[in-house]
């Protein structure tokens, strides 16, 4: 079963008739089905026309659009148009406007201008999704629900009285008493005890560092509160058509979502991806993010959003060299995409993305993108049975959000250079140049099913969670500056790593982070000699074995990393893991695959993906004979890979 009643893969993209005259539209439709798109996105930021005065619905536009794109055998992802309130919202009530933490409130003429605590904000999107439901709820065009719009892009938080009222009940809840608060949020530090409830804020602008436990508890309030606002949405929606399903659409690795908690509450993970191609890193950036969905709910995800070519938000707008288009639609199907889907079928004449690719151009069809276009479509036709089958991996990487806000607070860290995504990607290449799946986890699931499984950080570490850590029986490694407080931002008695000092066998006595400039090397046991710039730790080890010891520098002589058991703990950051990393997949039995640099490899079902992101041919030895679902040859032996060139094959 499909993550929607559509067949085979999902391939389309956000379509704005309202942005055409209807003259348009009808080729808008022939085109599509010419380019094979079964399903596009509509109405996503329509509010304004759906709605164009309090409570007066216009959707006959909606109706033909909606019928003619059924007509065409096209399906339609429809948003609920809540992801730019209206102006008459804005002017009836100024209070919707979110306001920045100097007080600053935000003015109309982007989007996303709503503050997630507002109730005249929530009521009236709860409206609106009522009104579309009981409008299209029979609609045969309708397979799924897209709910706002990359909530947390332009407006993550808002300060405003409003929102500090919702945080103050929010606290209320978490807390109970005034006296808990007080004690969690440390406030006997810098005069800070609280006696009534109406004296808390949100970390508005203050003259020095704010309480970093009221910053934490800020970011869990801001993901839930918008998480609420989705919530609101949802029911409505499950209430009028219980078997639609509903989605919204993530920005991929978000430091500011819990996306744990999100994905619990949608029947499906879609994801908007927009690696940069002038960075010759972003595949494996985005193959990260891809896996995270995929791990997310555990079950195939939608691409939902991708540039067909160049976006229009970055300083310089690099456009996507020939073949980029289809290789990283590909690369998405191998990390569990059920589709791929981009923003947008037609490229806008005005507006501020009038600039930003689109599957059909400015130019017509007579262009070079409209060609690619034409040519994925008909890739994804011969790749229909890669719909709804799964990935097995055996090594998970640990993602914890509250550890990450903690890691990436402002202002009161020993070092701000360690940043998640880059400890994760430090780990993730090594792993995925081998070829090998990896799975991310939240630290409570259970780890049972993998053979290796990485903590890169875990800041912020409980005893529950190392109480999991410590039942699994695999291979764990865990990063430095890891177990160091508690779920509210206090240091663990004793130091760190807190919880995990039982299973790790030693203790940070002080974090040693190094300043720019400077190599601090150390060295393993079979004399290879590896380099820390970031980060070392003075360690002391009270029952491990020493794998590796500083050489030269403070810590010259101590050790750097160390493995108790099934246990290996780093106390700094190599610039190359890999020979950590060997031992730890040699002790669990994992090898990986030689491949050429750039190549990338993932099972998906039975199939097997080669994909060559490189800039240089490849030669890539198969590991079974098969045929390229992409081509119908039949493969054996090796293959040969031209850049951006990828096979599909099936044993
Ligand atoms: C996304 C957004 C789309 C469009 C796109 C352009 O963030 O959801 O509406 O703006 O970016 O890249």
């Amino acid at each position: 079963m499909g993550l929607t009643r559509v067949p085979g893969l999902l391939y389309g993209g956000d379509y704005n008739p309202e942005q055409w005259p209807e003259q348009v539209w009808q080729q808008d439709v022939r085109l599509m089905a010419e380019a094979g798109v079964n399903i596009v996105t509509v109405a996503v930021f329509s509010w304004s026309r759906l709605e164009p005065a309090p409570g007066v619905y216009e959707f006959d536009w909606l109706d033909r659009i909606l019928d003619l794109l059924h007509g065409h055998g096209i399906a339609v992802d429809l948003a609920t148009a809540t992801a730019t309130p209206p102006p008459w919202l804005v002017r009836q009530h100024p209070e919707v406007q979110p306001v920045d933490a100097n007080g600053t409130r935000l003015e109309f003429g982007s989007r996303q201008g709503y503050c997630p605590s507002s109730p005249v904000f929530r009521d009236s999107t709860v409206r609106l999704a009522r009104a579309m439901a009981e409008r299209y709820r029979d609609h045969p065009a309708l397979v799924m629900w897209h709910v706002g719009n990359e909530y947390g892009d332009h407006t993550v938080e808002c300060f405003c009285e409003e929102s500090a009222r919702h945080f103050r009940r929010w606290l209320g809840d978490r807390y109970g008493t005034l006296d808990k608060l007080n004690a969690a949020w440390g406030t006997s530090c810098w005069g800070q005890h609280y006696t009534d409830w109406t004296q808390l804020s949100p970390p508005r602008k203050a003259p020095g560092p704010v309480n970093p436990t009221q910053v934490l508890d800020w970011r869990r309030f801001c993901s839930d509160a918008l998480l609420a606002c989705f919530e609101a949405e949802r029911e409505v929606l499950k209430e009028v058509t219980p078997d639609l399903p509903v989605t919204t659409n993530f920005m991929s690795i978000l430091h500011h979502l819990d996306y744990w908690k999100w994905a619990a509450a949608e029947d499906f993970v879609s994801d908007d991806a927009y690696p940069d191609p002038a960075d010759p890193a972003s595949y494996l950036k985005a193959a990260l993010s891809y896996d995270l969905m995929r791990s997310l709910k555990q079950q195939p995800w939608l691409l939902l959003e991708s540039a067909p070519g160049a976006v229009s938000w970055r300083e310089v707008n690099v456009p996507k060299e020939p073949g980029a288009m289809r290789l990283h639609g590909l690369q998405a199907l191998a990390h569990g995409s059920d589709g791929v889907m981009f923003f947008q079928w037609r490229q806008a004449r005005y507006g501020p993305e009038k600039f930003h690719s689109a599957m059909l151009p400015h130019g017509g069809t007579d262009t070079r993108q409209w060609r690619e276009t034409l040519a994925l479509g008909a890739d994804l036709r011969r790749l229909a049975e890669v719909a709804g089958t799964g990935t097995r991996a055996d090594v998970a990487l640990v993602l914890d959000w509250d550890s990450w806000w903690g890691l990436e607070a402002p202002e009161s860290l020993p070092s701000n250079r360690l940043r998640l995504h880059q400890l994760l990607l430090s780990w993730y290449a090594p792993l995925h140049a081998r070829g090998l799946a990896v799975d991310l986890t939240p630290p409570g699931r259970d780890l049972s099913a993998y053979r290796v499984v990485i903590a890169p950080n875990l800041y912020l570490c409980t005893a529950g969670q190392a109480a999991g850590l410590a039942a699994f029986p695999g291979q764990l490694v865990v990063g430095p500056f890891s177990g160091v407080v508690d779920a509210a931002d206090q240091v663990h008695d004793g130091g760190p790593p807190g919880p995990l000092r039982g299973q790790l066998g030693l203790r940070v006595e002080e974090f040693w982070p190094i300043p720019d400039g400077v190599d601090q090397q150390l060295v393993t046991g079979d004399g290879t000699v590896l380099t820390t710039r970031t980060w070392s730790e003075w360690l002391t080890v009270d029952d491990a074995e020493v794998l590796a010891r500083y050489r030269g520098g403070p810590l010259d002589g101590r050790p750097a990393v160390t493995r108790r058991g099934r246990a290996t703990y780093l106390g700094c950051l190599p610039e190359d893991l890999t020979p950590v990393l060997d031992e730890v997949l040699a002790a669990a039995g994992l090898t990986g695959t030689d491949l050429p640099p750039g190549v990338e490899l993932c099972r998906r079902g039975d199939l097997l993906f080669l994909l060559n992101h490189g800039t240089a041919p490849a030669t890539v030895q198969l590991p079974t004979t098969g045929t390229d679902l992409l081509t119908g040859r039949h493969l054996h032996g090796s293959v040969h890979l031209a850049p951006r060139d990828a096979v599909v094959l099936k044993p």
